[in-house]
């Protein structure tokens, strides 16, 4: 089922982030799909900025997981951010600490999970982005994967 969809410029990705934040106690784990450049980690970056995330958010593509606190319904929460783009298979995600963070308390936005699907839970939300030709970004949120 397609929850949100849209085309959104950069001045308008607040609205988007804001949107999807709002959506979130649905799902614990949040797969964000989309080509090199299509606007994962900058979107993850405003959702995290919704949920009042103080430090600031980059890309993990080094690190794999970064960590942040945020606030969601007024609570305290912990904030994954993977990124799964140089990962080959499941078990080099096991050893990277992926399971822990996804099965553990908390939200995940993940990056490339094509890389490794299998980790990622049926009941995740799917976020997919691409690139318009005018320059713009579109967006689908899925409840379920081509659903
Ligand atoms: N809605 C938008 N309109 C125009 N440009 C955008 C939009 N969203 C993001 N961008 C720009 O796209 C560029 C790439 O974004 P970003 O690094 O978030 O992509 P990514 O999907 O995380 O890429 P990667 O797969 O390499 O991790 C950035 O310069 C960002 O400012
Ligand atoms: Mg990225």
């Amino acid at each position: 089922m397609n929850i949100l969809e849209r085309t959104y410029a950069l001045e308008e990705i607040t609205v988007v982030a804001q949107m999807l934040s709002e959506i979130l106690p649905v799902s614990k784990v949040v797969a964000f799909e989309g080509e090199l450049g299509a606007g994962k980690t900058t979107l993850i970056a405003e959702i995290c900025r919704c949920l009042r995330v103080k430090d600031s958010v980059g890309s993990p593509t080094f690190s794999i997981i970064n960590e942040y606190e945020g606030t969601l319904a007024e609570k305290p929460v912990r904030i994954y951010h993977i990124d799964m783009y140089r990962l080959a298979d499941e078990e080099e995600a096991r050893h990277a600490g992926i399971e822990d963070c996804i099965y553990g308390d908390g939200i995940s936005f993940v990056e490339w999970p094509s890389k490794v699907p299998s980790v990622i839970p049926d009941d995740a939300l799917h976020v997919e982005l691409s690139h318009m030709p005018d320059g713009e970004r579109h967006i689908v949120v899925r409840s379920i994967k081509n659903d």
